[in-house]
């Protein structure tokens, strides 16, 4: 058990914000290789001017939490899936993937590094991990860059949506979020720059995100800007929309595996078409950073489809998904084999 203390930080109001740490892991791959990486202390990067990802956008990112258990050990939750899908983004994007089991062991290091910023257990708070990788040396035709910067760096955060529990608003927006064959399937930049004008939009409405369409029919249910999507049906059946154009959350299919193994409820990837939207008992929005928030209602210009749950509490499903992987994140329900790594015992 580690004795470390946490810093003096008031953990029950933190919103999801960036609060600097001390320590943060830097890589960088010049000459065809990476080297070998250091944790520094400095927060800010000096670059060129004509940077490609300055220019082209050339950066990926990915989005992971450290948690303090009920025994008080440090852990993080599948961090070999995450590592998995930033190669799967680089490659995409002409970058040099930071080999997986490094990628995993500079997260462990990272954290450890700033062990005291992990939240107390039971705070509702946890580390944000957030590995990224960026095209770093000039480019001044549309080409990839040769030098490349990894880096991973922490932070403390509360709840993504300031209702916590309580069930948000979506609306179906007049954008697309992911082209039918572009990078909708990848933790890229650009997808999240794309979704900036729709979600100050939607703020300013009154909405606290967007329910993307797919863009080649605007006919079937595909994610919002930062989170998965989840439906219960009138039988208990756990629905999830597949797309070749959302990306794979690794929440979401912690939560089909939860729902089929833990509750014993039949589940269904397939896609999902709005016009069923209104026949479903309840929807959640689900990522590492959203966790599992309700959603009540979705509104379609003007249309409103308020879920049988209504807007004052979850579902009981969605209730029962977020109490069991909560739980097996912090140490209360036993976890699948492998879901765990343990950074400090
Ligand atoms: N979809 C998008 C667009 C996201 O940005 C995220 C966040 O990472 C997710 C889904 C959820 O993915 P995960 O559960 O792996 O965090
Ligand atoms: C995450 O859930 O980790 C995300 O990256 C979503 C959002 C903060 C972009």
């Amino acid at each position: 058990m580690n004795t470390q203390t946490v810093k003096n930080i008031d953990w029950a109001n933190l919103g999801f914000g960036y609060i600097k740490t001390d320590y943060r892991f830097v890589s960088n791959f010049k000459d065809g290789k990476w080297d070998e990486g250091a944790l520094i202390t400095d927060e800010n990067i000096v670059m060129n001017e004509c940077a490609c990802v300055l220019q082209y956008a050339q950066t990926c990112f990915e989005g992971m939490k450290a948690y303090r258990t009920v025994d008080n050990k440090v852990v993080c939750f599948r961090p070999d899936l995450n590592a998995k899908r930033m190669a799967d983004s680089c490659s995409y994007l002409e970058m040099p993937v930071f080999p997986e089991d490094r990628f995993v062991d500079a997260v462990v290091e990272t954290v450890k590094k700033n062990i005291d910023y992990v939240p107390p257990y039971g705070s509702g708070a946890s580390l944000y991990i957030r590995p990224y990788m960026f095209g770093i040396n000039p480019v001044m035709g549309v080409k990839p860059a040769s030098e490349f910067q990894f880096r991973i760096f922490t932070s403390p955060v509360g709840p993504y949506f300031k209702k916590g529990l309580k069930p948000i608003t979506l609306r179906i927006p007049d954008f697309d979020r992911a082209a039918p064959h572009g990078s909708g399937h990848i933790k890229a930049g650009l997808n999240y720059a794309m979704s900036l004008h729709p979600i100050v939009d939607a703020h300013r409405q009154g909405f606290n995100e967007n329910m993307y369409l797919d863009s080649a029919t605007r006919t079937k249910v595909e994610e919002t800007g930062g989170a998965n999507i989840i439906f219960v049906t009138g039988d208990n059946t756990v629905v999830t929309p597949k797309s070749s154009t959302i990306l794979p959350s690794i929440t979401r299919r912690s939560l089909m595996y939860v729902a089929e193994h833990y509750l014993g409820l039949k589940t269904e990837e397939r896609e999902v078409p709005f016009a069923e939207v209104k026949d479903f008992k309840e929807c959640a929005v689900c990522g590492t950073a959203a966790v599992l928030s309700p959603v009540g209602k979705v509104v379609d210009h003007g249309k409103e489809i308020l879920f049988p749950s209504g807007m004052e509490k979850p579902g009981e499903i969605t209730q029962k998904l977020y109490e069991l992987l909560t739980g097996i994140q912090l140490g209360t329900v036993k976890a699948p084999d492998g879901w765990i790594k343990v950074i400090q015992e």
